[in-house]
């Protein structure tokens, strides 16, 4: 063959790899991604001139694609792999050069690789928008069913709320009526206590979808904290578990309802409590971050089945057992976050235990 006749056979391979390199990106499954490299590799592969003796890999975060064994005295050549502009990988093409002879990458092969280089840069790009859409759908949805369910739920505990309130005044009338009945009057006090069980659920509920009146001020968190933390004192004690409050300043400024921040740190610091094993630490911390006041709780508890995970701020989730739970806590706590505009999470701790992160925006 003359040399124009074998660079001509060069130019071919290298067209049909990027033809081929383009169909296979162009059809990927997104979950394939391993699958693709290695094809992409296949492809790059046959394109140089010596394709019994090139190798290819791709060196990619999470991901490291290897078409042959390395051989320390290899010709190299490479290029980099960048997604948003960033650097993210390489990819590298190795000619093994076994009876050292005189043979050597082209020119048109740097720049094919640098093509092709390019194009899975792309590739990866379009996963990784991708991944962020699906994210973004999931938290929408989440976010959607929680508001569904807040409407619902405020319209069936605005129902009751009156009707209760009757229930409640009429037993306690009758009550004082029948003093002198004995049985009469246990039997009456049995549906005030289930009255009152019944109308705190339904201020729960109401908390959770907000419809209770909100009075924001400019208020400093460290009293209230403290304070709460005093009142569930005892109940510390009671359940032996015992707590570590972390503040670095006296004075943490923000925008809120002091009532429904002392709900939050109640129904969170309760629960911690209620999942604490005996000697466990509760570790209460507050501090100002850029313009958010952040208040996170750890225990050292069970944590969370992972499945659950998302399920813990739905209204009537609970894992305690009957009678222990309503499963409304989080619901709540949820609720006054967001009419906060802050943001709440829940995760395990590495170690053991959850923790809660809620940050409050300052103002
Ligand atoms: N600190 C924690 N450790 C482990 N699991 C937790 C913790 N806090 C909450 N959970 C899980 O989230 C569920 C829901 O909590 P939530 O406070 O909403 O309801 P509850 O505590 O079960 O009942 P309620 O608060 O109405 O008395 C709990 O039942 C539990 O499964
Ligand atoms: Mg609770």
């Amino acid at each position: 063959m003359s040399t124009s006749e074998i660079q001509l056979k060069e130019r071919i391979k290298e067209l049909t790899c990027l033809y081929e390199v383009s169909s296979i990106i162009g059809n990927v499954e997104l979950d394939l991604i391993e699958e693709t490299l290695q094809a992409v590799a296949h492809s790059l592969k046959k394109a140089f001139q010596y394709p019994e003796n090139t190798f290819v890999d791709f060196i990619i975060d999470t991901i490291s694609v290897s078409s042959g064994d390395y051989f320390p005295n290899d010709l190299k050549i490479q290029s980099d792999i960048k997604i948003f502009n960033k650097i993210q990988g390489e990819l590298v093409v190795r000619l093994h050069n076994s009876d050292a002879e005189e043979i050597n990458f082209l020119n048109e092969e740097q720049l094919l690789l640098d093509n092709v280089a390019l194009k899975v840069g792309n590739l990866l790009e379009r996963i990784e928008i991708q991944k962020n859409q699906t994210a973004l759908k999931r938290q929408m949805e989440r976010a959607d069913r929680l508001s569904i369910l807040g409407e619902i739920t405020a319209g069936i505990a605005h129902e009751l709320n009156t009707p209760l309130a009757s229930i409640l005044g009429f037993a306690e009338l009758l009550k004082s009526d029948l003093d002198s009945d004995k049985k009469a009057s246990d039997d009456l006090q049995k549906i005030i206590d289930n009255a009152i069980y019944s109308r705190e659920v339904v201020k729960k509920l109401m908390f959770f979808a907000c419809e209770m009146p909100q009075e924001m001020k400019h208020i400093n968190i460290v009293p209230i904290l403290k304070n709460a933390i005093n009142l569930l004192d005892a109940t510390f004690r009671k359940e032996q578990v015992k707590y570590l409050v972390k503040i670095d300043a006296e004075e943490l400024w923000l925008r809120a309802d002091s009532i429904q921040l002392t709900q939050i740190i109640f129904n969170l610091l309760i629960n911690a409590i209620y999942f604490s094993p005996k000697d466990g630490l509760v570790t209460i911390e507050v501090y100002k971050k850029k313009k958010q006041i952040v208040l996170k709780i750890y225990d050292e508890g069970k944590g969370f089945d992972l499945e659950n995970l998302d399920k813990v701020f739905q209204p009537f989730f609970t894992t305690k057992p009957t009678g222990d739970g309503s499963g409304l806590g989080l619901s709540v706590v949820h609720g006054i976050v967001a009419s906060h505009k802050g943001t709440i999470s829940a995760e395990n701790n590495i170690k053991k235990g959850a923790i809660f992160t809620v940050t409050l925006p300052e103002n």
